[in-house]
């Protein structure tokens, strides 16, 4: 296979392409696997889902099924989801509270720290059986940062701390947004899509294709509030190591600090005594960015961290060449009230919901889009937007930033430039609080 020729990256000619193989070969998948999923920090869950000893989830982690537990004594840790004595789960519910995990097989019995504790007829074994050589196996690194706990499957991966890099800043935007600390709301959307997992990456730090494909929800919104912005205006930004980001111009309101008429009027006074608080902790110019700008956060290869109408966790795997599976949740601060927390998640509901006002439109998209590729004869699909000038969020240098990484890591390098070669102005403009666009708060 011509691995290098999968990508035409002219930045001469700004033209950027990748060939569509890329989105239905089974063998390229298993090099992503590989080179990839294998050697990537890959996104588990939030600290919060494990608040009090006992607590357990599991989930599965590029093919592998994995769980996390917070034990007696007070420690989260990860463990690979396979029996030492011949293979079975050991953890077969997705979440819940538990001091010790028997296996149903042949019922060898760990507590939750990992430690075998148990086998039936002990005299089946002689004395030099090695108890802690049974111990349940943990994924060579876990680590966290914000209360977002990743595993990698590489020993020798560099921290996560730095593999999140550039990433870091809009991570801080997310979750100062709280007090006392971000949670993850009880509940999940978990749902299938029909199209190879690159796709949502593309869609996710796609600001072009929303008024289009959202034309419901932008109308929807229009009919509650008619000065709503138009478009929205901002930059995009390729993070390294794969990392993206768009940030722009709220286009809707936000629990935290900007009331709109899409929320209840009982949530008004609470939204502007968050936006008070927040002025007060941060200082106008960090306070104004938390909430007047939406933004769209990718972290290579697999998670998205959309700061939109509420904030949310999506992860997803690949399952085939033409389908993913998909997982996500809404975050909030611990201290939010009942009456904010009920617009949140009608927010989050409403338009990135699996039935909301978005996401059947993205995975329409998207399917669509996969559909598309059986035409063989048409071989590249182009992702050229912007190259020629300083990325906007409109433009397309958030989904180069993912490709030329992912390019470089199937050609079996690790380091890639993965910008146009191009300076960020809108960036530094942006940060530059004088010249940002702001949202007037509906009156
Ligand atoms: S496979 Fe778990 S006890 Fe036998
Ligand atoms: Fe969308």
């Amino acid at each position: 296979m011509d691995l290098a020729g999968l990508i035409v990256d002219d930045k001469e000619r700004g033209v950027f392409r990748y060939h569509r193989s890329a989105m239905t070969s089974q063998e390229i998948l298993d090099i992503e696997r590989e080179r990839i999923f294998d050697k990537s920090w890959l996104y588990l869950c939030h600290e919060t889902e494990l608040e009090n000893r006992g607590d357990y989830l599991r989930r599965t982690v590029n093919g592998r099924p994995l769980f996390a537990v917070r034990g007696a004594d007070g420690q989260l840790r990860v463990f690979l989801n396979s029996c030492l004595h011949r293979g079975a789960l050991i953890c077969r519910q997705d979440q819940g509270s538990a001091e010790v995990f028997q296996c149903f097989y042949h019922a060898w019995t760990y507590n939750n720290r990992g430690e075998l504790i148990g086998t039936p007829d002990e005299a089946g074994y002689p004395e030099s059986f090695n108890r802690e050589e049974m111990s349940l196996k943990q994924p060579p690194r876990v680590e966290s940062y914000r209360g977002l706990v990743f595993v990698n499957y590489d020993p020798n991966a560099m921290s996560l701390y730095d593999f999140l890099g550039n990433a870091r800043e809009y991570i801080d935007a997310m979750m100062d947004q709280s007090e006392l600390g971000m949670r993850i709301i009880p509940g999940s959307n978990k749902y299938d899509i029909g199209a190879n997992w690159k796709l949502l990456i593309e869609n996710s730090v796609d600001g072009y294709h929303g008024l289009p494909t959202h034309q419901t929800f932008f109308d929807y919104v229009r009919a509650l509030w008619p000065e709503a912005p138009k478009g929205s205006v901002g930059y995009g930004r390729a993070l390294g190591n794969g990392h993206t980001v768009t940030e722009y111009q709220a286009a809707a309101g936000k629990p935290i600090a900007v009331w709109t008429p899409q929320f209840p009027l009982e949530a008004r006074p609470e939204v502007e005594k968050v936006h008070t608080r927040l002025v007060e902790r941060f200082g106008e110019e960090y306070a104004a960015r938390m909430a007047y700008c939406q933004r769209n956060l990718f972290i290579y290869p697999n998670l998205i961290l959309n700061d939109v109408a509420a904030p949310t966790v999506r992860y997803w795997e690949p399952i085939a060449p033409d389908c993913m599976r998909v997982s996500a949740w809404g975050l909030a601060p611990k201290e939010e009230s009942e009456v904010l927390l009920k617009t949140r998640l009608s927010s989050f509901l409403g338009f990135l919901g699996p039935g909301g006002l978005a996401t059947p439109d993205d995975s329409e998209a998207l399917e669509s889009c996969q559909a598309g590729f059986a035409v063989k004869e048409v071989e590249w699909s182009d992702i050229s937007r912007g190259m020629h000038r300083s990325p906007k969020s409109i433009d397309e240098i958030q989904m180069r930033g993912f490709w030329r990484q992912w390019h470089a890591h199937l050609m079996g390098q690790t380091e890639c430039d993965v910008t146009d070669g191009t300076e960020h102005e809108l960036y530094k403009a942006w940060l530059d609080e004088s010249t940002r666009p702001q949202t007037s708060v509906a009156q």
